[in-house]
């Protein structure tokens, strides 16, 4: 076996991806399950689970773990004859939709919410040749214009999370969690948290451990958290959000399309979605950096303040678990850089002089 040849080549058999077509690839998956000792060292010692893992899912090619949807959403797309694809996106969806639309040949159209996409993805977008069109409003805006435009001009390809060939990819994670566990010869996982925006990653979550359930891979399901920003948190307050509002610009959404699945999914394993507040994600992006070396962006923070949040608090919800937790980390930090940087007040001085003594004072002294 080849290393790293996707994740239609790792779990074809598992996927609906006609047969012979070529898979559409840029080798993602097989991302980083990093345990996270320091970081257990946070949660008070009677809450602890015996471990905590990090699934990095921003060592995938673009970034994100929206790469596994794209494989196999452009695989079919493609398959079919297809000639562009168009989905609204916070950022991630966009960059990754740019790649494998770029590497297929394809036209690739991206409605953004205007001044709500983090740079680090629009430059992706924008140096893979997709076209960009910023709209006013929310991604929730974005979105429903996306849906006019495809009912209205079949011939582009949607590749928003409604397209059910991305779920199929994106579930893929919950199978190489339950792998790299089993490899490193734990216990399944008991617990998985995870950022919740549109609801479309924990609904495929829940798909991808049901599979491996029913196959007898699994004995028991997890059970799913899943976190939404306290701002755009439309699933703990059981309405929808007009103007939400996160600096974890990726799950600024108001109306999550999956929002009953991902309830149902939460229910059913016997987690919980919650909200945690804007400075609560960016201590739990600057603690993942500080402790474990991990730069993960703020929406995908989230899953870790969540945890410390149900784990530190009394809040219900919350036992200890008898298995590993892990917390996805659903996109790299150098997605988002003007965030960590505004949030660590850097350069907020200035320069400093270039000598010794002041190198001494300002920059060498270790801080908390
Ligand atoms: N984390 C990151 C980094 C994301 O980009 C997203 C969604 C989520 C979590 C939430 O996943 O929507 O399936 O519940 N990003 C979408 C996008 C909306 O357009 O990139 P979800």
């Amino acid at each position: 076996d080849v290393p790293r040849q996707g994740i239609i080549a790792r779990y074809r058999d598992w996927l609906p991806v006609p047969p012979g077509a070529e898979p559409l690839t840029l080798g993602e998956g097989d991302t980083p399950l990093i345990r996270a000792d320091r970081l257990l060292q946070e949660l008070p010692p009677d809450r602890r689970p015996p471990a905590v893992f990090l699934k990095f899912e921003g060592a995938n090619p673009t970034g994100s773990f929206k790469d596994r949807g794209m494989t196999i959403a452009l695989t079919c797309a493609r398959a079919r004859g297809a000639r562009a694809v168009i989905c609204a996106s916070t950022g991630n969806t966009a960059a990754a939709a740019a790649a494998y639309a770029a590497r297929a040949g394809m036209d690739c159209w991206l409605v953004l919410p205007a001044g709500g996409v983090a740079a680090g993805k629009v430059g992706q977008a924008v140096a893979c040749g997709a076209r960009i069109l910023p709209v006013r409003g929310s991604f929730d805006d974005a979105l429903a214009a996306v849906r006019q435009v495809v009912a209205e001009r079949p011939e582009l390809v949607l590749v928003n999370s409604l397209n059910p060939d991305r779920l199929e990819g994106q579930k893929t994670a919950a199978f190489e969690v339950a792998d790299q566990l089993a490899a490193l010869g734990l216990d399944e996982p008991a617990a998985v948290f995870l950022p919740v925006g549109n609801g479309g990653n924990i609904t495929a979550y829940h798909m991808g451990f049901s599979a491996y359930a029913a196959a007898g891979r699994l004995r028991r399901m997890p059970r799913l958290y899943g976190v939404q920003a306290e701002g755009a948190a439309p699933l703990v307050r059981g309405q929808p959000v007009d103007r939400p509002q996160t600096v974890a610009s990726a799950i600024r959404i108001g109306r999550p399309v999956y929002g009953e699945r991902a309830l149902a999914a939460v229910r059913e394993t016997g987690g919980r979605v919650l909200a945690v507040r804007d400075d609560e994600i960016l201590a739990a992006q600057r603690l993942l950096a500080r402790r474990e070396g991990v730069f993960a962006e703020p929406a995908s923070a989230a899953s870790v303040a969540g945890l410390l949040k149900l784990a530190q608090g009394d809040e219900p919800g919350w036992e200890v678990p008898k298995g590993p937790v892990v917390c996805v980390l659903t996109g790299h930090g150098l997605k988002d850089v003007d965030t960590a940087l505004r949030a660590a007040r850097a350069g907020q001085g200035g320069p400093a002089p270039a000598d010794l003594a002041a190198l001494e004072a300002e920059a060498l002294e270790p801080d908390a």
